[in-house]
C-alpha cells in the first residue's frame, strides 16, 4: 500500500513524478505529494490529502523547477489522511524530504529519543521520524546515513529520500516491500513497481531485502546495510505504457474486463507442447517430486482466494490430490501440518501481498515446497517461494480484479492437468482434451463480453438495491463468493456469496420480497439441485436472477431475468460465470455514482497485516 517514485535525471522532475503517481495511484489514494529539488538546492515539497487530481490542483501554475524529485500516494495508517500527514515529510530545517511505504513498528521509541533531543514533530506519522534521523545523523554521505537509521529501524518500509546537498542523488530502501529500479538512459527511477516509469524506461531491477539504492543521474548502485555493493541482474518489461493506460475506456476495470480474452491467451501461450500435453517447466519440480506430493494446500487473500478455490475443485478431480485451500491471513498463525511432501501454491496477483507472503514465509519454514501463481515478475512473493508460475496478464491497475483473477483460474487449470499428466491420474488424451477446452476459452469469454448490454441494463434495477445475495453450487460456489465481493467491495452494496446447498440453514431468512438473488446455474451435475434452491428462495419472494447455459430452459420458468453464457465443461464455467459478475459489479458502481477504479477505504496491493 502507498505508490512511492524517486527520479533523477534531465528531465523536468515534478512531470515524471506525477506521472509515476498517476499509474501507481491505485496503491492508495488518501494524499499525494511531490518534493523536488533544483541544481541549486532548493527543495520544495508539496502535499494535500485525497486523490491526486487534489495536488495536481493545487501546484497548477507553480514553479517548482528541478530534475530530481520524490513522490507518493498514501494509503492512511498512522494518522488520518490529512495535509499535514500526506508524504513527503520534513525534518526541523527543511533539507531533508523522506516518502515511505509501510510501517515502522518501533517509531514511538524513535519519536521519544527524537523529542527529547529537540526535534519538532509536525505529523501523526512514523514516516516522519526517518526526515529528523537524517538531520541528525547526516555528515555528507546520505547513503550511508539512510543504511545506519534502517539498522534501527524495525517493521516494513520501502523509504525513499532525497537531501537539499544532494542535487544528483535519491537515495532508497527496502525491507519487506517491493521497490524496483528503473534504468534509464542518463536518467534512473524507482518505484514501487515498473508502472511508476514504464513511461521512460522498460529496463527494470528488483532491490532485494535490506538493501540501500543510490540513485544517480549516471547510474545506480546497490548495497547491503552494512555498505557492500550487490550486484543484481536487471529484466526487460515485456509491456509498455499503452498497457497501463485506460484505452479509451472510463475505468481501468472496464478496459481490464475487456482484455481477458487476450489475457487467458498469454496465460496459456508457450506452456502447451506440440504433442498437445503441458510443458510447466517453471514449477522447478521433477517428476519424481511431483510424484511425491501428498498434500496440497493453496493460500490466499480476496479474490485471489476464489481463484484457489476453484484451484481445489481442479486439483483434485484431475490429480487426485487432497487440497485445502486457506485464506493466508488465518493460515499464517495456525499450526498447519505440512511438511516436505505438501505442495503449497501461494496465488497473488501482487506478489506482495503481506498476509500472503508472511504465509509463504511459514509455509517454508515448515519445509513444504512453495509455488508462487502471481502476476508480478520480481515481486516478493515469487522471490521467496521455491518456484513462480507467473499468470501473465499483464498490468492491472484497478483496485478490483478481474484480469488477474481469470488468469490465476487459466494458471490453476494447468497446475492440476500438469500434476496430473505427470502423476498418470489422468489419460494423456484426456489432458490432451482438457486442454483443447482451454483453448477455447478466450473466443468464449469473449462471445460473453459481447452479449453484456443486457447486463448493464440490470445494473441500473440493482442500483437502488442494499443486499443482494450470491448462490452457486460447486464451482459456481467460489463465483458466488467472487460475485459477492465484486458488488461490495465497488458498489458498497451489502453482498453475501452462499453455497447453494447451505442456506436452508440459515441465510434463507434473509431473504424477503423482492430480495435480488443472482444464482451462477450454468449447466452442470448438480443443476437439478441448485434449481431446487432457486425455487426456495423464490417461494420467498426473491427476485431471481439466473447465470445459465445457452439453450438450457431448466432454469428459466424459475428465473425473473436469465444471463446467458455458451456451453463448456462444466469444471471450466468459472472462466465464463465471472464475466457478468464483473460486469455487473462495476455498472451498479457507475450507476450509484462511484468511482470505480478506487473504491473507498481499499488499495490494490495490500501490504499491512
Ligand atoms: C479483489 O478485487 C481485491 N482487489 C482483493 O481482494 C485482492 O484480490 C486481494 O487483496 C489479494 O491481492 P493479491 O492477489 O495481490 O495478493
Amino acid at each position: 500500500m502507498c505508490g512511492i517514485v524517486g527520479y533523477v535525471g534531465g528531465q523536468d522532475a515534478l512531470e515524471v513524478v506525477l506521472g509515476g503517481l498517476r499509474r501507481l495511484e491505485y496503491r492508495g489514494y488518501d494524499s499525494a505529494g511531490v518534493a523536488v529539488l533544483s541544481a541549486d538546492g532548493v527543495l520544495t515539497v508539496e502535499r494535500k490529502a485525497g486523490k491526486l487530481a487534489n495536488l495536481e490542483k493545487q501546484i497548477a501554475g507553480l514553479p517548482l523547477p528541478g530534475t530530481l524529485g520524490i513522490g507518493h500516494t498514501r494509503w492512511a495508517t498512522h494518522g488520518p489522511p490529512t495535509d499535514h500527514n500526506a508524504h513527503p515529510h520534513l525534518d526541523c530545517s527543511g533539507a531533508v524530504a523522506v516518502v515511505h511505504n509501510g510501517t515502522i513498528e518501533n517509531f514511538e521509541v524513535l519519536v521519544a529519543g527524537l523529542e527529547l533531543r529537540g526535534h519538532e514533530r509536525r505529523s501523526d506519522t512514523d514516516t516522519e521520524v526517518v526526515a529528523h534521523l537524517v538531520e541528525e545523523r547526516y555528515a555528507g554521505d546520505l547513503a550511508a546515513t539512510v543504511r545506519s537509521i534502517c539498522r534501527d529501524l524495525e517493521g516494513s518500509f520501502v523509504l525513499v529520500v532525497a537531501h537539499r546537498d544532494e542535487p544528483d542523488l535519491v537515495v532508497a530502501a527496502r525491507r519487506n516491500l517491493p521497490l524496483v529500479i528503473g534504468l534509464g538512459e542518463g536518467e534512473n527511477f524507482v518505484g514501487s513497481d515498473v508502472t511508476a516509469f514504464i513511461a521512460h524506461t522498460r529496463e527494470a531491477r528488483a532491490v532485494e531485502q535490506d538493501q540501500v539504492v543510490e540513485v544517480r543521474r549516471s547510474g545506480v548502485t546497490v548495497t547491503d546495510l552494512a555498505g557492500t555493493v550487490v550486484e543484481g541482474e536487471s529484466y526487460h518489461v515485456d509491456w509498455d505504457t499503452a498497457a497501463a493506460e485506460k484505452g479509451g475506456h472510463e475505468f481501468f476495470m472496464l478496459k481490464e474486463i475487456e482484455e481477458q480474452p487476450a489475457a487467458i491467451r498469454e496465460t496459456l501461450g508457450g506452456r502447451l507442447q506440440e504433442d498437445g500435453l503441458l510443458h510447466l517447466d517453471e514449477l522447478s519440480m521433477s517428476d519424481q517430486d511431483i510424484r511425491d506430493i501428498e498434500q496440497v494446500v493453496i493460500i490466499a487473500c480476496g479474490s485471489s482466494y476464489h481463484s484457489g478455490l476453484v484451484g481445489k475443485y481442479a486439483l483434485e478431480r484431475w490429480a487426485r490430490l487432497p487440497v485445502q485451500v486457506e485464506m493466508a491471513s488465518e493460515f499464517r498463525y495456525r499450526d498447519p501440518v505440512i511438511g516436505r511432501s505438501t505442495l503449497v501454491i501461494a496465488v497473488s496477483q501482487s506478489g506482495e501481498t503481506a498476509d500472503t507472503l508472511e504465509a509463504v514465509r511459514h509455509a517454508r519454514s515448515l519445509r513444504a515446497k512453495v509455488l508462487a501463481v502471481t502476476n508480478t515478475i520480481g515481486s516478493t512473493i515469487s522471490r521467496e517461494s521455491d518456484a513462480a508460475l507467473y499468470t501473465r496478464g499483464g498490468p492491472e491497475v484497478a483496485v478490483a480484479s478481474t484480469k488477474a483473477v481469470m488468469t490465476q483460474m487459466i494458471a490453476m487449470y494447468l497446475v492440476g492437468l500438469y500434476l496430473a499428466q505427470v502423476r498418470g491420474t489422468r489419460d494423456p488424451d484426456e489432458v490432451r482434451a482438457h486442454l483443447a477446452d482451454l483453448r477455447e476459452v478466450p473466443d468464449l469469454v469473449q462471445e460473453v463480453l459481447d452479449r453484456m448490454g443486457s447486463v448493464r441494463t440490470l445494473a441500473q434495477s440493482l442500483a437502488t438495491e442494499d443486499r443482494v445475495l450470491f448462490l452457486g453450487r460447486h464451482v459456481g460456489y467460489p463465483m458466488a463468493l467472487e460475485g459477492a465481493l465484486k458488488l461490495k467491495e465497488l458498489a458498497y452494496i451489502s453482498a453475501e456469496g452462499f453455497p447453494a446447498g447451505e442456506i436452508k440453514h440459515g441465510p434463507i431468512a434473509l431473504i424477503e420480497q423482492g430480495t435480488p438473488v443472482i444464482v451462477i446455474a450454468p449447466r452442470h451435475a448438480l443443476q437439478a439441485k441448485l434449481i431446487n434452491n432457486v425455487q426456495e428462495v423464490r417461494a420467498r419472494g426473491a427476485r431471481t436472477i439466473v447465470i445459465a447455459t445457452d439453450g438450457d430452459e431448466s432454469v428459466t420458468p424459475y428465473a425473473d431475468t436469465v444471463i446467458r453464457i455458451p456451453d463448456t465443461k462444466s469444471l471450466l464455467t468459472p472462466l465464463l460465470t465471472i464475466v457478468p459478475l464483473q460486469v455487473l459489479s462495476a455498472a451498479v458502481a457507475m450507476a450509484r455514482g462511484l468511482d470505480v477504479d478506487q473504491p473507498r477505504n481499499l488499495a490494490k496491493s495490500v501490504t499491512v497485516e
